[in-house]
């Protein structure tokens, strides 16, 4: 059984190399490769040049090891540990030149669905700010050496929300609708366009709270656990994991409040 704390210095060392290439390929100039399920949704060159590199890492210092990554087919390992990557989460961000992406990373043991696996290691780094967010299963999340905390204290001016919208116009309505509906929660919305550095941010108390709809695993699977770690809640329907359905991030009241204007949104 691998130590969680190896996991995390791994991660952290790949998640740092990959940060530097893409930071380096976003100054160079960024091309589009493809697009993917819409118009909206793109790939560059440097999101599949990143993930190439992770995997290759991962490969050389684990080999028995699963990977699930945004830009590449799955391959399962025989260790019971699956690395689940976004090479770029951000990607319109980058694209645009807007210094809000990162790359994510997180280990998880047992099988790689987000129903049921254990975050053990989780990272997040946006290269363009140099920020460095980690966590390890039971040893807390940070900010470099900074330990974070999610705010757990409703202000009374109400919720700073972030959210975010898929990149299928047909669900723009229904995500509109659905943010309409927890405005009663909020002082204010964010729409930063990451969902690893939203989680992060609710982790580092920069938000108190986050929902999204359709996400993707490597979306959530290192940011989830940065929150948890902080000591924040993060589910989907109520009482369950995260995942495509919705997605949750908030301290104490606020997760419940969430769910509850979420309604049908949060259950399966
Ligand atoms: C996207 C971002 C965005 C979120 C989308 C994701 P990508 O990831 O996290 O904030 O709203 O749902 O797909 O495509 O930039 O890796
Ligand atoms: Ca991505």
């Amino acid at each position: 059984m691998t130590a969680a704390s190896a996991l995390h210095d791994l991660a952290v060392d790949i998640a740092c190399e990959a940060g530097q290439l893409a930071h380096r390929r976003r100054t160079e100039g960024v091309r589009i490769a493809a697009t993917k399920s819409a118009l909206a949704d793109i790939v560059t060159e440097a999101d599949r040049e990143v993930e190439d590199l992770i995997r290759a890492r991962v490969a050389a210092e684990r080999p028995d090891d699963g990977f699930l990554g945004e830009e590449s087919d799955a391959a399962g390992g025989t260790s019971g540990i699956t690395w689940v990557v976004d090479p770029i989460d951000g990607t319109v961000n980058y694209a645009y030149g807007i210094p809000s992406y990162a790359v994510s990373i997180a280990a998880v043991s047992g099988e790689p669905q987000t129903a049921s696996w254990t975050a053990l290691a989780a990272v997040v780094f946006n290269p363009a700010s140099g920020e460095l967010f980690h966590a390890t299963k039971d040893a807390g999340a940070w900010l470099g050496g900074e330990r974070l905390a999610v705010n757990s204290e409703p202000s009374p001016a109400g919720a700073l929300l972030a959210t975010g919208f898929g990149y299928d116009p047909a669900t723009h309505a229904p995500a509109l609708e659905r943010l309409g509906r927890v405005m009663p929660l909020a002082r204010d919305i964010r729409r930063i366009g990451a969902a690893s550095l939203d989680l992060a941010f609710v982790a580092a108390g920069r938000l108190d709270g986050y929902f999204e709809r359709g996400l993707n695993a490597w979306d959530h699977a290192a940011g989830a656990l940065i929150v948890e770690e902080a000591g924040g809640r993060v589910g989907g329907s109520p009482g369950g994991r995260p995942g495509k359905r919705m997605t949750i991030a908030a301290g104490g009241a606020l997760f419940d409040a969430l769910v509850e204007h979420l309604g049908d949104d949060a259950r399966d």
